[in-house]
């Protein structure tokens, strides 16, 4: 993944360099360093090149003595999530080629870097690093005589997989080489200089006029200006577009932890994300008057990891009320399956960052089928905005925790809010969506009571810290639940479990119950309730220890802890019964002493593959 930052002006380059990497770390936290061409000597034209560079987070980089050092203009900076290589200060970028002369770092991944690590040893340079990224340096140099443009652009036609590269020189001090294929980067510009980043947030600070690289064209960034090319060095003309955004700032507001501060803000997310787009006396209002519903035969939700939740939570939502058959895939399936799509195909994207790699080729693939294509999205100006037809924004805020919670409450409301536009517009317009609209405009006082849950998860995640193997069960709606619950324990508390739908138990997984196993069973549906308490009691009876998160009057002496939530329209159950769950994964991580903004080995935005 990795989050990327360049500065060239008037400034000193460092200050800018790390605060734009500590607002990109949300993109990896395995290493950071940073590139300058420092000039010491009284000859204007002497640059050197000087990298600082080690393993950890931006703050140990901002500590690090060697810093001070580093007084240039000009530079470039990186925060990995490693791909290839272990987190080290070897493999952390930029890195460099074997004359000592370029400078690169790199988001993405090199696909074919084994035969260009080849080529490059057949040819006499020498590789340190075990990444992918070390050849694009060394590329650089073998095809450098004295054109750097000339240089990137041939080395960009040797590169298979992702890229977006920032490239200094000793050689061209007055400039910053950028390049892009399948990994976003932005020009921010303004008269004290020019910057670039991975997403505008990280430099919104400075500038609101933006200059977007599309895939495959190459940049020259100057002190002054800001030239573009295709791969083939033809000249491009781009347009500058002014971002109307408020850099906001992302404090933590005397809670303990960025995770436990949104959870907590979920009442007023969802709010905002309902806003005056629905009322119970209007139709409801989104902004994609000009898409005709009508002409669709199918749904599909596409999304990752918590974002592909939501949309499991979503789809007998569309299917009660739009009367349309829907399908949820997982992004990167949906991208090498040949999915069925076609004009009568109507495409929903999901993603907090808008900037996941897998998710952003879904839309393409959708896209090149003539399928419509919808993201619901929270970061504003992202990249999958500009590849979508349309984008409607859940208003989450800043969600900084690299474990979703917020967002996907306000992704479930936000779906939610489609299908009852979808259903006004192809006429079902009924009793049962008009009491399915009621309960949503409820969700934020709905949600404001489910957070007294807290103190009760906390106790009981106390009682159980300790164990190895968890199991959540639900059905319908629950069982999305279940799968996301358990996707929140695995990312924060390490603690392996996984969410089955109840009837399944008992067709292989029971034989992993054993005395003293905790199961996690999430009823809110009078229509199945029996029938998971049945699958409760089978556990049960094999030595099971049930906590049993629900809506619904269960009499049953044989569970060892229920916590009750408030009533709801089943179907908007998922956004209620997700947070004693968000509780119980944060309460047990904070039992068990972890970092629960920045889990291991895991980054807040996934964009590569
Ligand atoms: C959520 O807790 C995870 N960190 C992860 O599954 C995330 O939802 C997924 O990577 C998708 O991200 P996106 O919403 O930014 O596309
Ligand atoms: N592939 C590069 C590395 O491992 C960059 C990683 C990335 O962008 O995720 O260092």
């Amino acid at each position: 993944m990795c989050g990327i930052v360049g500065y060239i002006g008037e400034r000193k380059a460092v200050p800018i360099l790390i605060n734009g990497l500590l607002s990109l770390e949300y993109r990896g936290y395995d290493s950071a360093g940073i590139a300058v061409l420092n000039n010491n000597s009284s000859n204007e034209n002497n640059y050197q090149l000087e990298i600082v560079k080690d393993k950890g987070r931006v703050n140990n980089l901002k500590n690090n003595d060697k810093i001070k050092d580093l007084i240039g203009n000009v530079g470039i900076a990186h925060t990995r999530w490693a791909t290839h290589g272990i987190p080290s200060k070897e493999n952390s970028h930029p890195h460099i080629d074997n004359t000592g002369k370029f400078a690169v770092v790199h988001n993405g991944i090199i696909e074919n870097y084994t035969s260009l690590r080849r080529k490059l040893i057949n040819n006499g340079y020498k590789l340190y690093s075990e990444t992918d990224t070390e050849v694009i340096p060394n590329l650089i140099n073998m095809y450098y005589s004295g054109d750097i443009l000339k240089a990137v652009s041939d080395t960009m036609k040797e590169l298979k997989g992702s890229y977006a590269i920032e490239v200094i020189s000793e050689f061209c001090p007055d400039k910053i080489i950028i390049a892009k294929k399948d990994s976003p980067l932005v020009i921010g510009t303004s008269e004290k200089g020019n910057y670039i980043a991975s997403d505008i947030p990280a430099i919104l600070t400075y500038t609101n006029k933006f200059y977007f690289l599309d895939d495959e064209e190459i940049s020259v960034v100057q002190k002054d200006s800001v030239e573009f090319y295709d791969i083939n060095l033809s000249q491009i003309h781009k347009s500058i577009k002014t971002i109307e955004l408020d850099s906001q700032s992302s404090e933590k507001n005397g809670y303990e932890d960025f995770m436990l501060k949104e959870i907590y803000e979920q009442p007023n997310a969802v709010r905002e994300t309902i806003g005056s787009r629905l009322s119970l006396s209007e139709k409801t209002n989104l902004n994609i008057d000009y898409i005709d519903f009508k002409k669709f035969n199918r749904i599909f939700i596409v999304a990752c990891g918590t974002a592909m939740h939501a949309g499991m939570a979503a789809k007998p939502i569309f299917e009660k009320f739009c009367k349309i058959p829907t399908e949820v895939d997982v992004a990167s399936e949906f991208r090498y399956r040949n999915p069925l799509i076609d004009e009568h195909t109507f495409c929903i994207f999901i993603s907090q960052s808008g900037e996941t790699a897998d998710t952003i080729a879904a839309v393409k693939l959708a896209k090149s089928f003539s399928a419509t294509t919808l993201s619901i999205v929270n970061v504003i100006g992202s990249s999958i905005t500009r590849f979508s037809d349309y984008t409607i924004y859940t208003h989450a805020g800043p969600e900084i925790a690299v474990a979703s919670t917020k967002a996907y409450t306000c992704q479930v409301t936000l779906l939610g809010i489609l299908a009852i536009y979808m259903a006004e517009f192809l006429g079902y317009d009924d009793k049962n969506l008009q009491s399915f609209k009621l309960a949503l405009l409820k969700l934020p006082d709905k949600l404001k009571e489910v957070l007294d849950t807290s103190k009760t998860l906390k106790k009981y995640a106390k009682k159980i810290f300790n164990q190895h193997d968890l199991y959540f069960i639900g059905r319908g709606s629950d069982y999305a639940v279940c799968m996301e619950g358990s996707l929140k324990l695995k990312e924060i508390s390490y603690i392996h479990s996984e969410a089955y739908a109840s009837g399944e138990l008992k067709h292989g997984p029971i034989a992993l119950i054993e005395k003293d196993t905790t199961i996690i069973g999430v009823i809110t549906d009078s229509l199945t309730s029996k029938k998971t308490i049945s699958n409760l009691e089978e556990a049960i009876s094999r030595g099971a220890k049930v906590l049993l998160i629900t809506n619904q009057n269960i009499d049953n002496d044989k569970i060892d802890f229920t916590v009750s939530i408030p009533p709801i329209h089943t179907l908007l159950s998922p956004i209620i019964s997700i947070v004693p769950l968000q509780f119980f994964a944060y309460y047990i991580a904070k039992f068990k002493n972890l970092d629960v903004d920045k889990p291991r080995n895991l980054a807040k935005s996934v964009t590569v593959e």
